[in-house]
């Protein structure tokens, strides 16, 4: 019996999982899906953003199918909901984020960039997820001489910093063999550690063609001329900006999956992993039915590829969206003018019918 966690959390996180659900049920009817509370949606229920129902839920799974956590109720309060998110992240070590950006055929025209710039455009992001300016410590506002002061901690080490670097080398060895690494290095200490481990690991990887871009070069670069890029290696904070940035390339940010995966491995040796989409909770379009699934729907065939190694079901999951795109179905936010938009069941109605079982 291969279990899988469902957290569909909060703003449209519900909508959205119910169709990677049901796509996944669909590929994998052999599946037991237990759902758990995640978020604000939990902190509602027990006052706590990831419940130990949930936390124990984690521990006896296969793999984790997320949807979303935020919430405006508990902006700048104690209790967030995001720290369940990154409790998790935490917890199970999930320190290798991908995040595949790919423009799907049809929707060039829904980029914010000239469709002739986007136009085939298949780059992944590696973001390290479990250290950096999000976890290191001392984290804390206080009060100093009468003056309230915060502080973040920008934090690595060179073996946080080679295992993230191994898995993009790896990556790209697997693509095309090129491999562009992000850092600060002029200003930041970090940044410096981080150049000076990939560059020793590129001896590794001769076959690997390695360049470093600054994040504020890299930030333009995207905007620029984003096909120059296959594999993109960042720090925590700078793949968290610069993902969502290289999401809108494809029309919208409700269109990127994402797989964060860690070195726990099951009994049959298959990668735990959370599979999430990169958009968050949009609240302002909850429960209305509009939401774009295809980030949520994606998350699930990066699921099956790296969670159950099963990479036809990843691929039929995958050729469906891209078909019902093709075939003209689209949510509101990647709609041309003029074009029909469906709902988000509708939208998922026309992928799952072509889903081949
Ligand atoms: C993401 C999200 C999270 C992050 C938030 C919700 C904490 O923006 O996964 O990109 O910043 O990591
Ligand atoms: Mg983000």
């Amino acid at each position: 019996m291969t279990l899988i966690a469902v957290l569909p959390g909060d703003g449209i996180g519900p909508e959205i999982t119910a169709a990677a659900v049901d796509v996944l049920r669909r590929v994998r009817p052999d599946l037991v899906l237990e759902e758990a509370l995640v978020g604000a949606s939990a902190i509602d229920v027990t006052g706590d953003p990831y419940p130990e129902q949930t936390r124990s839920l984690l521990r006896r799974s296969a793999a984790i199918l997320f949807g979303a956590v935020g919430d405006p109720r508990y902006d700048g309060q104690e209790i967030r909901p995001e720290q369940a998110l990154l409790a998790i992240r935490k917890e199970h070590d999930l320190f290798a984020n991908l995040r595949p950006v790919q423009t799907l055929p049809g929707l060039e025209h829904a980029s914010s960039l000239r469709a002739e710039i986007v136009a085939g455009l298949d780059l992944v992001v590696v973001r390290e997820l479990t250290s950096g300016l999000y976890f290191g410590q001392p984290k804390t506002t206080r009060t100093v001489d009468g003056v309230v002061e915060a502080i973040d901690t920008l934090y690595y080490n060179e073996v946080e910093i080679e295992r993230i670097a191994r898995v993009a080398f790896e990556l790209a060895r697997s693509r095309s063999n090129r491999l562009t690494s992000v850092d600060k290095q002029n200003v930041l200490e970090s940044g410096r550690l981080w150049r000076r481990v990939v560059t020793r690991l590129a001896a590794d990887y001769p076959d690997v063609e390695l360049d470093h871009l600054l994040v504020d070069n890299a930030a333009m670069q995207l905007v620029r001329d984003p096909r120059r890029f296959d594999v993109l290696l960042t720090e925590n904070t700078f793949g968290d900006i610069l993902s969502d940035e290289a999401a809108m390339l494809t029309g919208s940010i409700g269109n990127l999956p994402s797989a964060s995966l860690g070195p726990r491995r099951g009994d049959n040796g298959a990668m735990f992993g959370m599979y999430e989409p990169i958009s968050g909770s949009a609240p302002d379009i909850a429960r209305q039915n509009i939401a774009n699934p295809i980030a949520a729907i994606l998350s699930a065939a990066l699921l099956c590829r790296h969670s159950l190694a099963d990479e036809e079901a990843a691929q039929a999951i995958e050729l469906a969206v891209a078909e019902a795109v093709a075939a003209g179905a689209r949510t509101r936010d990647i709609a041309a003018p003029g074009e029909t938009s469906l709902s988000t069941t509708d939208f998922t109605a026309a992928v799952l019918a072509r889903v081949t079982d």
